[in-house]
């Protein structure tokens, strides 16, 4: 997909508001790709050894997403703002993911930031007008879709050994990140809401939605979605198609497959 060309011809159409707040938007599309790169590059080497097959994924997967990242240097470039230092949330929840040093809480943590990034690129993609905002976030979500259920592989390998103990430390930081997440918006929405125009619950309840997809897809991992959570965000029941599966890894592999439509 490296022959994927932005194509930014056209001057930007944003009101100073809007402007300001798509820069937000795609710093920390940045950022997420970064700490992306890194951990899957990471795992790669610590994984080297057990399974060299699964080491070389991890790193065409931490390729993709450093790929991303040069398009998303590219792309705030021409939204004339460039890379701007972290703010004080996206600076503690990197951290916190940084120190992980289980291989399964690295994993686990990361699914679950793909699983809002997909989400929120799906919402904005829907909503953006100008051709460079449908092409930037038309590449980002379905690659992003792609590697939700590729982490679920991942998941899976990394916890194929593990004992009773691990798997209850998988819960409680499942429980942890899911509330974490879900509260997310909260923070995001007053920086990045004049450009994407989705509002607090609506993502609020987006995330809940998705994420409770992946409990469910993990249950064989002991993973369950936290119903009382969900029912007062007012999130969508499972669906009929199951999106971090094998088969969702299949469709969604076939990148000139994924039609925006789907999306
Ligand atoms: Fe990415
Ligand atoms: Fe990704």
């Amino acid at each position: 997909m490296a022959d994927d060309k932005l194509d930014l011809q056209h001057p930007l159409e944003l009101s100073a508001e809007a402007h300001s707040a798509a820069l937000n938007f795609f710093n920390a599309a940045f950022r997420a790709e970064e700490s992306g790169l890194r951990q899957a590059h990471e795992l790669a080497e610590r994984f080297q050894a057990r399974d060299p097959a699964l080491a070389e994924t991890l790193r065409l997967y931490g390729d993709e997403e450093g790929w991303h990242r040069e398009l998303l240097t590219e792309f705030l470039q021409w939204l004339g703002g460039g890379v701007k230092p972290m703010g004080r949330v996206t600076r503690t929840l990197y951290r916190l993911y940084g120190s992980a040093k289980a291989m399964n809480s690295i994993v686990l943590t990361n699914l679950m930031f793909e699983t809002i990034g997909s989400t929120t690129y799906r919402l904005t993609l829907r909503r953006v007008r100008q051709p460079e905002f449908k092409r930037m976030l038309t590449v980002l979500t379905r690659d992003e879709s792609f590697h939700v259920p590729l982490n679920v592989h991942f998941l899976r390998e990394v916890m194929r050994d593990e004992g009773a103990l691990s798997h209850l430390k998988l819960r409680a930081l499942h429980r942890l990140l899911f509330y974490t997440l879900v509260l997310l918006p909260l923070a995001s929405r007053p920086k990045a809401q004049a450009f994407d125009g989705i509002g607090r619950l609506e993502l609020m309840r987006a995330y809940a939605t998705h994420l409770a997809e992946l409990s469910d897809e993990l249950e064989d991992l002991g993973l369950s979605r936290p119903s009382w959570l969900l029912r007062a965000l007012g999130a969508e029941a499972r669906p009929a198609t199951p999106v971090a599966d094998v088969s969702a890894a299949e469709r969604f592999a076939d990148r000139n497959q994924v039609l925006v439509q789907e999306l």
